[in-house]
């Protein structure tokens, strides 16, 4: 943990600051210029925005939200704000903190912020705590840590809680799991589940900036190389595509027949794990399991293998047995690179093995995160209005707010689409039309 004391509001150059924990409060203007230029890609949200700047949706809502300290995370922020909320935030992912972001949105923002990039373990937990500290009503969460704080060792800001909302699949799947057992003890929306979230964001999103965090650390040539791909999922998929795209050769790797059939048809090669182990160069995860890659696996890889993982936790590739096979012999070879020296091959992994996309680039585009944060603000309001209507369990995104944040996009846009004639709307709807 760091020395800063959470408990009291911080001071710098004389100006009153929300409490924090940030690493380098000076930095706070590169923050801003950043967060301004992902916000025009944010259409949607500024509209949003805007409304809730007219309406208050959120007024004396205390928000605690743990989600990945991007700017495009500080757009959202700077939305329920807007709408009248007290908010928290905190990181969901310790290498993935933007500091000029966590400073803009404290020194220049006045949201509450504890995130620093590189935390050790201790320092993640003391961010998730201070953001329980402020006793949130509502909670926002990207894979399921705060939650799971507020079950297990924070039971006593349980009660305050009315609502929810969650960012991904992995924190869904861990929902799910509590909501069977009757655990959940409020009312939390699955906005991953809302279909402008995840066919886009998981997908386009994580495709395009698996494959930036990927070349940004490395700065390989693509073209031609062999690439694995672990999980054919929507992130798997917008993986393979965007490899595909430029020009690598992918094959994937999967444990449901269907998905597989669907990988092949899609045009892809599909392997075993241990036949992949062989064949590739560049191995990616994306599945939300663990050790999908482990030491039968890297026995079997290339002297020069390239390692990243784009799943939401740090479990997918087996870097104790890697660690355990290397010997000691790891070695960090430039930003976000590792060496594992194997004796007569040596493997590289990237960013540690957490979310690639987002410790060693930006994460995904603005312009699709605006579709995602749509849904995280409007599935606040959601929860702030209906909350006394809903039992503790998993919601998904009701479909009407799903529709009117893919509208706004076209809107933002410009782009019109067709509506149906009221014969056409006659003809899909009657069961007595045929040939
Ligand atoms: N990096 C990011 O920015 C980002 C964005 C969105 C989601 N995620 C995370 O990515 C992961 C995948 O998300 P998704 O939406 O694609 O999930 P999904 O459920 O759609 O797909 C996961 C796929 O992995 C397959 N799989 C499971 N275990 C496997 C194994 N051992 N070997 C091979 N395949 C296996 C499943 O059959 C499934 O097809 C989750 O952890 C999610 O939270 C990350």
């Amino acid at each position: 943990m760091t020395t800063t004391d959470l408990s009291r509001p911080a001071e710098t150059e004389g100006a009153q600051l929300p409490r924090h924990d940030v690493t380098d409060i000076g930095i706070a203007r590169d923050g801003v210029t950043r967060i301004e230029w992902a916000e025009r890609e944010m259409p949607v949200l500024r509209l949003i925005r805007e409304r809730f700047e007219r309406e208050r949706p959120l007024e004396g809502m205390r928000i605690g939200a743990c989600l990945h300290v991007t700017t495009e995370t500080a757009n959202l922020m700077r939305t329920l704000k807007a709408g009248g909320a007290q908010v928290a935030l905190c990181a969901s992912n310790p290498l993935s903190t933007q500091d000029d972001v966590a400073a803009a949105l404290v020194a220049e923002y006045g949201i509450s912020t504890f995130a620093r990039r590189g935390i050790d373990r201790d320092g993640y937990f003391g961010h998730l705590n201070a953001v329980v500290d402020t006793h949130p009503q509502l909670t926002q969460d990207d894979g399921c840590d705060l939650v799971s704080l507020l079950h297990r060792d924070r039971r006593d800001a349980l009660p305050g809680v009315l609502a929810g909302t969650e960012e991904t699949t992995t924190g869904v799947i861990r929902l799910r799991a509590m909501a069977a057992d009757g655990a959940l003890m409020y009312p939390i929306v699955a906005v991953n589940e809302a279909l402008t979230k995840h066919l886009f964001d998981n997908r386009y999103g994580t495709g395009q900036s698996t494959v930036d965090g990927i070349l940004r650390a490395t700065n390989i040539l693509l073209a031609g190389r062999h690439v694995v791909v672990a999980g054919f999922g929507w992130v798997g998929k917008g993986i393979a595509s965007r490899m595909r795209g430029m020009g690598a050769q992918v094959a994937i790797v999967e444990v449901d027949p269907i998905v597989a059939i669907e990988a092949l048809m899609d045009g892809y090669q599909v392997m075993s794990g241990l036949e992949a182990a062989a064949w590739g160069e560049v191995f990616v995860t994306a599945t939300g399991n663990l050790h999908v890659f482990r030491k039968e696996h890297f026995e079997r890889m290339h002297n020069g293998a390239i390692l990243a993982n784009s799943g939401h936790f740090d479990a997918e590739l087996d870097l104790a047995a890697l660690r355990e096979m290397a010997g000691g012999r790891v070695r960090n070879l430039r930003r976000d690179v590792q060496e594992y020296d194997l004796g007569d091959r040596k493997v590289y992994v990237l960013a540690e093995g957490r979310l690639v996309n987002l410790a060693a680039a930006e994460g995904h585009p603005a312009a699709v995160m605006d579709m995602s944060f749509a849904n995280q603000a409007l599935a606040a309001e959601y929860g702030a209005k209906h909350h006394t209507e809903l039992k503790p369990d998993l919601y998904t995104m009701p479909a009407d707010i799903d529709r009117e944040v893919a509208r706004l996009k076209l809107e933002a846009l410009e782009i019109k689409i067709d509506q149906m004639t009221p014969e056409q709307l006659k003809y899909v709807s009657s069961w007595q039309e045929g040939t």
